[in-house]
């Protein structure tokens, strides 16, 4: 039995945008997604422990055998002949919107790669993954699966041409407190960024100038971040929320949430992955901040939970 890891990630600049090849800004969080694999029984089967994973596991059990059967043909094993048990647990919730699939992705590629005997580096799993997203997400950036490999805060860039994607660290002079709230929504990521694509292409006029938005955005956000500016980066998280309105994925839930979280003192708060449902971040940088936004967010009846950004060593 081999056991991997994967980091649970938050989107605090760009999602969406990014799978278009406008810049993001992704940071690890102290959760992950773990994954036990056994060569044994018939052929694939998968128990999924992770906590608030039972509907999210409903919704996406195709998705996740499919996602498992690239994982093996990426790493030239027969999904046809395999005997494969796979345990998934760790202490990333199953909440959409927090790159769950992915992170599970990257821990069942590790723990395979494991079984299997092969030494794979983190770029190779970091492919792999990224093959594993497509089952999930289509046309998936690729932000979600790096953030998943190599965890830290990062600047991702996706290649629209071929070669590789642009992925910097950003260091930031201490970790942030932030919170993520849960509308509680199963969102289908996948009819999400389709869903985008197509209203882009029929709409250029609107959506031109509100991708050149997000991306003036982005580097600004990281301006912003680098000089611990933490006002600025909640005015920029705000901004960003009303481009995510603009293209259609925000919802009541999350608006509902956002605003709550501005009312109660955040620096500022938006939707955080594919939206539709899923969750929503708040910059709260102080743990009496942070406490008060999450317990806000708990008495309305949501889940809530309370991590950092920019964590260094993870
Ligand atoms: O909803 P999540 O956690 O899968 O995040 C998806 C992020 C998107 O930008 C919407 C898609 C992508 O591949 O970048």
């Amino acid at each position: 039995m081999r056991r991997g890891s994967g980091f649970g990630k938050v989107i605090l600049f760009g999602e969406h945008f990014v799978v278009h090849g406008v810049p993001g800004i992704v940071s690890a969080i102290d959760s992950t997604a773990d994954a036990e694999v056994r060569r044994t029984g018939k052929g694939i089967t998968i128990k999924d422990r992770r906590k608030g994973a039972k509907c999210y596991a409903e919704e996406k059990k195709l998705q996740q055998l499919e996602s498992i059967e690239r994982i093996l043909e990426a790493m030239e094993i027969d999904p046809k002949t395999v005997s494969l048990n796979i345990s998934l647990g760790g202490n990333l919730p199953g909440f959409s919107g927090l790159g769950a699939s992915a992170a599970s992705s990257v821990a069942i590629a590790r723990a395979i790669a494991g079984e299997f005997g092969k030494d794979l580096s983190d770029e190779r799993i970091n492919e792999i993954a990224y093959e594993a997203e497509k089952a999930y997400a289509g046309t998936p950036s690729g932000i979600d699966n790096t953030a998943a490999t190599y965890g830290g805060l990062l600047w991702f860039r996706k290649n629209m041409e071929e070669g590789p994607n642009t992925i910097e660290r950003i260091s930031i002079r201490r970790p942030v407190e932030i919170i993520i709230g849960n509308t509680g929504i199963v969102a289908n990521t996948k009819e999400m960024v389709a869903g985008v694509a197509t209203r882009k292409k029929s709409n250029p006029r609107k959506y031109d100038p509100l991708f050149k938005n997000a991306e003036d955005l982005a580097f600004s956000g990281r301006k912003a971040l680098e000089e611990f500016d933490m006002m600025q980066v909640g005015t920029l998280m705000n901004e960003n929320h009303r481009l995510l309105q603009e293209i259609g994925v925000s919802c009541k839930e999350l608006d509902f949430l956002v605003n709550l979280a501005r009312k109660e003192g955040s620096f500022g708060a938006k939707v955080t992955g594919g939206g539709g449902g899923g969750c929503m971040t708040a910059l709260t940088p102080t743990k009496k901040l942070q406490d008060k936004v999450a317990k806000a967010i708990e008495d309305a009846g949501f889940e809530v939970l309370r991590t950092k950004i920019g964590v260094e060593k993870i």
